[in-house]
Formats: structure tokens, sequence, C-alpha cells
């Protein structure tokens, strides 16, 4: 069973709300948000596998080696997760939280109800004993429904933070410091800046799908707003911006597109080669990311990479 505090209905008001905006600015972007139907969320665990992509793989080798560490420091009675998804690498943290004797109920929460309800179906059957709550959810909006409890874990992993704006990012950090209690604690996986020759591969894949989970977002758009993007004119642009320290996706029209949004009754054109922003995926050091916790009211009280120093997964507790 899942919590729903965002169903279909809500899920169509946000959208419309998001491409009205986001196409009427200069430059047209899209919230990442969308990227996430079912085909997104599938297109998303491919792209874990794929060769190019290391954070996925860096990210779990750091909890393979930390989670027995992080179950014993935290001593977590409950373990919320943020922007879950599969839960794949999660389990790594369950087994050890399990094992520490404390872990009694699990609560992940995502925006894509597909994907969550793949994971609590195959969870409940792995973990029999786990009380294991699914929250259909925005992060950035839904977070006072966390489950109440003490010694409470939130997980925010694979990098996703780093698909926040630096103001939503600000915003989320000091919403979430909101909800915990003094003691609590953050575990947060973060990708690192690193040889940009390493970083754009892994968002512009030999394999072409990372561009098809790009485009997904456009036939998001086309299927819930009624709307006739060309998705196949759009190509597939990653490009590192150095001064952000960011990966920018965007989707370049080869041609001119005249786009009709019927649902909103809103037409917009494109110019040939105009570029629609779709997602940044941030790039950190510890010494902004320590200053970013520090301001929201969280202590960074350990900083685990990975053997190659690609990713970090750190462990932040709450103070006052
Ligand atoms: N944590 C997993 C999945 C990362 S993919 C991992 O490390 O592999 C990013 C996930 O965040 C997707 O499942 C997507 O549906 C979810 N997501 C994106 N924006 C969200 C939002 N605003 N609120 C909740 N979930 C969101
Ligand atoms: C979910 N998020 C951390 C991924 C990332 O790496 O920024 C999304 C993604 N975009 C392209 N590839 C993967």
């Amino acid at each position: 069973m899942l919590e729903i505090h965002l169903d279909e209905h809500d899920l169509d008001r946000q959208l419309r709300t998001d491409v009205a905006l986001g196409l009427a600015a200069t430059p047209k972007w899209l919230p990442p948000k969308w990227f996430y139907d079912a085909r997104g969320s599938e297109l998303f665990e491919e792209i874990t596998r794929l060769p190019e992509y290391y954070p996925t793989r860096a990210e779990r080798a750091i909890l393979t080696e930390r989670a027995a560490a992080i179950a014993r420091i935290t001593e977590a009675k409950t373990l919320v997760e943020l922007g879950s998804g599969s839960s794949e690498k999660t389990r790594l943290l369950l087994d050890a939280f399990i094992a520490n004797g404390t872990l009694g109920a699990f609560v992940p929460l995502d925006v894509s109800r597909t994907a969550l309800q793949e994971a609590v179906d195959g969870l409940t059957v792995d973990y029999p004993g786990l009380h294991v709550r699914g929250v259909v959810g925005d992060m950035t909006e839904h977070l006072r429904h966390l489950p109440e409890g003490d010694n409470r874990v939130v997980a925010f992993l694979g990098g996703t933070i780093g698909n926040l704006v630096p103001s939503e990012r600000t915003a989320f950090l000091g919403d979430l410091r909101a909800v915990l209690d003094e003691g609590e604690w953050l575990l947060l996986g973060t990708d690192l800046v690193k040889d940009p020759a390493v970083v754009v591969p892994a968002y512009d894949d030999a394999a072409g799908v990372t561009a098809e989970f790009n485009r997904n977002v456009l036939r998001v758009v086309n299927a819930r707003l009624d709307a006739d993007f060309d998705v196949e004119a759009f190509e597939h642009v990653a490009l590192w911006n150095p001064e952000q320290e960011w990966i920018e996706m965007r989707l370049r029209t080869r041609k001119a597109q005249r786009v009709r949004i019927t649902a909103l009754d809103l037409t917009v054109d494109f110019a040939p080669g105009e570029d629609l922003r779709t997602e940044i995926s941030a790039k950190f050091r510890r010494p902004g990311l320590e200053r970013e916790l520090d301001r929201a009211g969280f202590a960074l009280r350990h900083w685990w990479t990975d053997p190659q120093g690609l990713f970090a997964v750190t462990l932040a507790q709450a103070v006052r």
C-alpha cells in the first residue's frame, strides 16, 4: 500500500504550471522531476548500469564499506529515503540496520508511483519483519508528511541533491532541518567535482540511453498535456559548466518548431538550434558542501569517498 500525497490530478496541475512558466522563460526550461514517468524511471535504472555512469557504482562501493558503521553510529529506528527510485543500494543500509537490531520502519518517498510501487513490493517480500511505508510525494513539498519517530535517518542518495538549483537546494536543506529533531541524521550522496572528461561521458553515453531519458520529458508533456513536440527532432546536449561546476542537460531542436500544448491552449515557437534546459547535475567539493550543511543546521560528522574519489557519502547531524 502506498500513501499518496501527489495524485494524478496534482501532477497534472503542477505540470501545467511548470510548462507554462518554463516555456515562457528565456532560455526555455523544464524541471527534471518530469523525466520520471514509468518509462523515465526504467531509463534511469538503465543509466545506472552504463559503463560511463560511475556515480551509482561509486556510491554502492561506499555504502558496502560503510553501512555497518552508519548503522552503529546512528542507531536508526526509522530510515526515510527521499527520491528513493528502486531503493536498490538502500538494501545495503537496510541489511546493516537490521543486523544492528534497531530498525523498525523504512519510508521511501518518490514522485514516481510506478518505481515506488515496484520497490515497495520487492522490499515487503524480502524484509518481512520490516514496516515498509511508501509515500508518493514531492521531496520539496511533502517533508511534513514524514513519519514521527525518534532516531530518524533521512537518506538522500544518488547525487539527486545536485539536480536542485542552488536556491532550491538551500530551501530543501532548511525545510529538512525544520522537520528533524536535534541529533537526527541526514545521509547524503553527492557526486564530486572531477575531470570533465570523466563527467561528460556519464551524461552523454555511447549507447544513447541518457539521450532517450532526456527526450522522455517531452514524451511526458505530449502525453499528459496533449502537446505535439516533435521529440525526435530534439538532440541531446550535455555541457560541463566550469563556473558553476555542474552538468547542464539540454534538448536542442534541429529545426524550427511551433508546438501546440492543447491542455494549456498554448502555442510555443522554437527557433532552429534553440535549447530547452532540462536538468542541472551539480558536482560538489567538501568545503562547499560542509558550508551549505552548516548554514542549514547540519554538522558534517563523516565524509566517506570511494577509492577513486569520484563520489562522497556524508553523514550529517541536525544541530541547534
Ligand atoms: N535514489 C535512487 C534514484 C535516483 S533517480 C538512486 O540513487 O539510484 C532520482 C529519483 O528521484 C527518481 O526516482 C525520481 O522519481 C525522484 N524524484 C525526482 N524529483 C523528485 C521530487 N521533486 N520529489 C520526489 N522524488 C523525486
Ligand atoms: C538522479 N540524478 C542524480 C541523476 C544525475 O546524475 O544527475 C539523473 C541523471 N541525469 C542524467 N543521467 C542521470
